[in-house]
């Protein structure tokens, strides 16, 4: 295995969403919500190390020493289940640009297949990768590899849950990646499924 930079969230809050995305019975319109409140939690951190630069400002009575960013951002969903991390992503990081990865996955070989690649410009930025199972890690793995093209200074892969197989293949072929999710579960399925996982997140997502 690589270089293994793996952060798995530990907030006591992130486990209770982390729960409620687990339990069968949430409904899609509270699976939305509540992707969107843990996505903001691993975004946090996903930050914690970006770039500042010193940069001074006038409050109403002084002057205060103060900090600004001091990188170019991008944020990349990979389709579909990635958009459900989208939103918090650029709230929190409004100036961000925004690229797109379509994926798929093969249901017999489990590899993963693209169908829409739309990215920014993204030389020297630091990158946000939303994609929230890591599996068997081929849709990260492949979504790295066309970021890797551009040139970004750091890539980041925010997942919900992740499959230690997941962890092993991403760091094996993309060292490089920053890992930060919220759970770190038993493995795979015969049909590639996290166990015990919260089920097809897109589906649940979107209602299909
Ligand atoms: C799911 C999930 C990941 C991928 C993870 O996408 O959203 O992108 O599987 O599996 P892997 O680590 O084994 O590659 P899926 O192909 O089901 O598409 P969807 O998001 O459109 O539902
Ligand atoms: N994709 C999902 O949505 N869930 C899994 O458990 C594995 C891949």
């Amino acid at each position: 295995m690589g270089r293994v930079s793996v952060t798995v969230v530990d907030h006591p809050l992130a486990a209770t969403m982390v729960r409620s995305l687990r339990d069968h019975r949430t409904p899609p319109a509270l699976f939305r919500v509540v992707a969107k409140r843990l996505s903001l939690v691993l975004a946090l951190e996903a930050t914690r190390s970006l770039p500042t630069r010193p940069l001074g400002v006038e409050t109403p009575l002084a002057e205060a020493d103060g900090r600004a960013l001091d990188v170019a951002l991008v944020a990349v969903p990979i389709l579909r289940a990635g958009l459900g991390m989208l939103e918090a992503v650029t709230e929190l990081l409004p100036e961000l640009a925004v690229g797109y990865i379509g994926l798929e996955r093969d249901e017999a070989t489990f590899e993963p297949s693209a169908y829409y690649t739309k990215l920014p410009d993204m030389a020297g930025a630091w990158v946000l990768l939303l994609d929230p199972m890591l599996a068997t890690g081929g849709s990260a793995a492949a979504a790295a590899s066309a970021l890797a093209r551009e040139h970004p200074a750091h890539i980041t892969l925010l997942s919900v849950v992740a499959a230690p197989e997941g962890i092993e293949r991403l760091s094996r072929q993309h060292p490089e990646v920053d890992i930060v999710t919220a759970a770190v579960d038993k493995g795979l399925n015969d049909r590639a499924y996290i166990v015990p996982g919260l089920g097809d997140f897109g589906d649940r997502l979107f209602g299909t």
